[in-house]
């Protein structure tokens, strides 16, 4: 495991004193098992998802563009052996979350089902708060069955508590529900009237090819999903955790929320790429 970037802490703030943006290079168990317990409000992860494919692609930016960008999801002993993979690294993160934290897991249709018992087992099964539908529309396309155009993000409380902020990501009614809307004559229209509480289901769009976010990461995701879900669900003086960085997505997402974070990868082109994103915040 190889620290990449130091704190930037200057021990005023100890909520923030161990984990203020730290970057880390190796096996995302090796970070957990020596992390603090109970100093992590917000932990997004997007681990490999059981496909059983091989992902290369390269980098767009001039800086990143001759870097190999590589993963695999290829499991030799099958999901036995994945779901052994991740249970490890899922009991660490459950004790590296704050008593109101919570752990956010993103996955599709092949897995999902197995990983959601495994997160009963260790959070217990009142620990779930939500299982999101992020629908994102394009893609997935078969004359065999209905096209896949979700994925699923479980999102678990380490404890009875957990922060939640319906109001920033409160969602605008439409025009037509504001106008069958009857209000009492002279009363002052709040939020509450002109916004609702959001769904489960979170409509935004996946990447496109030509997107000025895209760093050519095969599974990058988008930056508008990353900064929905910590708005919503990480207290503004929280801390992120993201053990399965990638591209660094919810890092740079953090970064503009001004929330502190820690990341981490396995692949060292994915953490180069991390970096050069996080600098250019
Ligand atoms: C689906 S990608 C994450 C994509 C990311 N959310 C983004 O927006 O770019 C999964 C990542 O997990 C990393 N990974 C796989 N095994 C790992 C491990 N044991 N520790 C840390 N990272 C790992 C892979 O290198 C890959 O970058």
């Amino acid at each position: 495991m190889k620290l990449l970037a130091k704190p930037e802490d200057n021990g005023q703030n100890s909520r923030r004193s161990h984990t203020s943006r730290n970057l880390y290079c190796g096996d995302c168990w090796n970070v957990l098992r020596t992390s603090k317990p109970g100093s992590v409000d917000f932990i997004y992860i997007d681990p490999p998802y059981y496909t059983k494919r091989e992902f290369l692609s390269q980098g767009r930016k001039e800086s990143t563009r001759r870097m190999p960008l590589h993963f695999d999801d290829r499991w030799n002993g099958g999901h036995v052996e994945y779901l052994r993979f991740l249970a490890l690294r899922v009991q660490l993160m459950h004790s590296v979350l704050r008593p109101e934290g919570v752990l956010l897991v993103h996955l599709d249709w092949h897995i999902v089902h197995y990983v959601k018992v495994m997160l009963d087992q260790i959070f217990g099964a009142h620990g779930l708060i939500n299982e999101l539908i992020w629908y994102y529309q394009t893609g997935g396309a078969s004359r065999r069955h209905f096209s896949r155009k979700h994925d699923t993000i479980l999102v678990y409380g380490r404890g009875d508590r957990h922060y939640f902020n319906a109001a920033v990501v409160a969602m605008p009614r439409s025009p037509k529900a504001l106008h069958r809307a009857r209000w009492p004559k002279g009363a002052r229209i709040s939020v509450n009237h002109t916004h609702k509480n959001p769904d489960d289901v979170i409509a935004i769009p996946a990447l496109n090819p030509m997107a000025a976010e895209r760093t050519g990461f095969p599974t990058q995701k988008p930056l508008a999903l990353l900064e929905l879900l910590i708005s919503a669900f990480c207290p503004p003086q929280g801390v992120v955790g993201d053990y399965f960085c990638g591209s660094g997505t919810t890092l740079v997402a953090a970064r503009r929320l001004g929330r502190a974070y820690t990341g981490c990868d396995i692949s060292p082109a994915a953490m180069q790429l991390t970096r050069s994103r996080l600098r250019d915040v």
